[in-house]
């Protein structure tokens, strides 16, 4: 985890000489709002200009409700400007909130209090160290963050959402097609760092996933002993 200012220079800038083992790798959106400083101001004004105009601009996070006992806790993994997290917490969950654009967690402070708001970068997670216990109900990771990740860290990052479940939490994540990330090498990772695979939609609202979506909503839990239920039932 880290607060720190992100460097300028690009990761695909530095050579490896430079790179030491204390150095992060900037996220690709780092690296857009390196490019464009005002990325991240136009992205929070755009969902207030949504929001304000009475856009539905926290379906995902219904989803989410829908999954947990009343009181749960939520981890936002990527929480941007706090769309998410704040109707999660309005609906009684106890959330927490990273990301690493520092203007956005401003941002999800200002509109959305009440959560707990962190700058971080979840391929450093480590809630523990920050005195946040990694005992979540769900990790939810939307807005297509996955794509937004250096590809290099995004199996640390999926470590890091099996790391902070609690035993019964469940992670989902949503994203686009054609955005770098194939469906099925994200699956692949999510599986080799401990998750496995219960549900797979192509919206936020249950349609299902087929082979021509262009979006995926996976809902993964931990990997466990082989659940006999099934089996039990048919005997
Ligand atoms: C398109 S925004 C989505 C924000 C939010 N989840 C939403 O749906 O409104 C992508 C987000 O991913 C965050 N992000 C990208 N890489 C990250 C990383 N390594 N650690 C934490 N956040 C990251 C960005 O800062 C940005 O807020």
């Amino acid at each position: 985890m880290s607060g720190r200012t992100p460097s300028r220079r690009t990761s695909s800038q530095r050579t490896s000489s430079q790179r030491t083992s204390s150095q992060r790798t900037s996220s690709q959106w780092e690296e857009i709002t390196a490019a464009n400083p005002a990325h991240s101001t136009w992205y929070v004004e755009r969902f207030r200009a949504m929001a304000a105009a009475g856009q539905d601009v926290v379906g995902e996070a219904r989803l989410v409700d829908s999954m947990l006992g009343r009181g749960g806790r939520v981890l936002d993994a990527g929480c941007g400007p706090g769309r998410l997290g704040g109707y999660l917490h309005d609906a009684g969950h106890v959330v927490v909130g990273v990301d690493v654009d520092p203007v956005l967690i401003a941002a999800a402070e200002e509109d959305h209090p009440g959560p707990t708001w962190l700058v971080g970068d979840l391929a450093e997670l480590d809630l523990p160290a920050r005195g946040v216990a990694a005992d979540f109900d769900v990790i939810v990771c939307a807005g297509n963050v996955m794509t937004f990740l250096a590809p290099s860290t995004r199996e640390s990052v999926l470590s890091g959402f099996t790391r902070h479940l609690a035993p019964t939490g469940r992670v989902v994540v949503g994203f686009g097609a054609d955005r770098g990330y194939e469906f099925p090498q994200f699956l692949a990772d999510a599986t080799a760092n401990g998750l496995s695979v219960d549900l797979m939609l192509s919206t936020w609202d249950l349609h299902p996933f087929t082979n021509d979506s262009d979006f995926l909503v996976a809902v993964f839990s931990l990997e466990g002993p082989s659940d006999d239920s099934s089996t039990n039932l048919a005997r």
